[in-house]
């Protein structure tokens, strides 16, 4: 049978490409979007495959699980959980404020975990599945630490 992807961020950048290596591969895929225009958008770049555009903003933990529900009344269980969505916020961390800080952790963080919750269990029970969380090496304490203190030091970007 048919295995149900779902990709966040899939409407651009590295998610759009995960979402056409999924077409291409057989799967069903569902394109999470932060809105429907942009995923009706990118679709029109797609030739055949079956796709389906789902709006699954990530910035709050109801709005996750509600259209996560609906996605999967609509399409059944999701096989294959794709978190690619995040966001890459540079500004100088001298300046970065509780607000933003909260934003990208809820896209970067919270919301892939909401989407595990909502998928491992039903995976597990199922006896199948697969999850993917595409990060960064910014995301890791050495990386990110070095690239912020050197970003600041007037020393060359690497
Ligand atoms: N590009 C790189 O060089 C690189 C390197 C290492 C790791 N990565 C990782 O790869 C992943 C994809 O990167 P990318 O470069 O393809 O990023 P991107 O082009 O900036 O795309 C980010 C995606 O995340 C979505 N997104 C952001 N905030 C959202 C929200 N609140 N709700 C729903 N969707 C949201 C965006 O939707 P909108 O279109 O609506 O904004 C977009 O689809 C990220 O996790 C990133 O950390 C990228």
């Amino acid at each position: 049978m048919t295995k149900n992807v779902l990709v966040t961020g899939g409407n651009r950048g590295i998610g759009l490409e995960i979402v056409k290596g999924m077409l291409s591969k057989g799967y069903k895929v569902l394109m999470g979007c932060r809105d429907e225009e942009s995923g009706l958008e990118a679709k029109k770049e797609i030739v055949g495959g079956d796709i389906h555009v789902i709006e699954l903003p990530l910035d709050n933990e109801t709005a996750i699980v509600d259209a996560f529900v609906r996605a999967e009344a609509v399409y059944g269980p999701i096989d294959i959980l794709i978190n690619n969505a995040g966001i890459l916020d540079d500004t100088d961390w001298k300046e970065v404020n509780s607000e933003s800080l909260a934003k990208s952790m809820q896209v970067n963080v919270s919301a892939p975990l909401t989407l595990m919750q909502q998928t491992l269990p039903q995976m597990i029970e199922r006896g199948f599945g697969r999850i993917i969380n595409v990060s960064s090496s910014y995301g890791s304490f050495a990386e990110g630490l070095k690239r912020a203190f050197m970003l600041r030091s007037n020393e060359s970007r690497y």
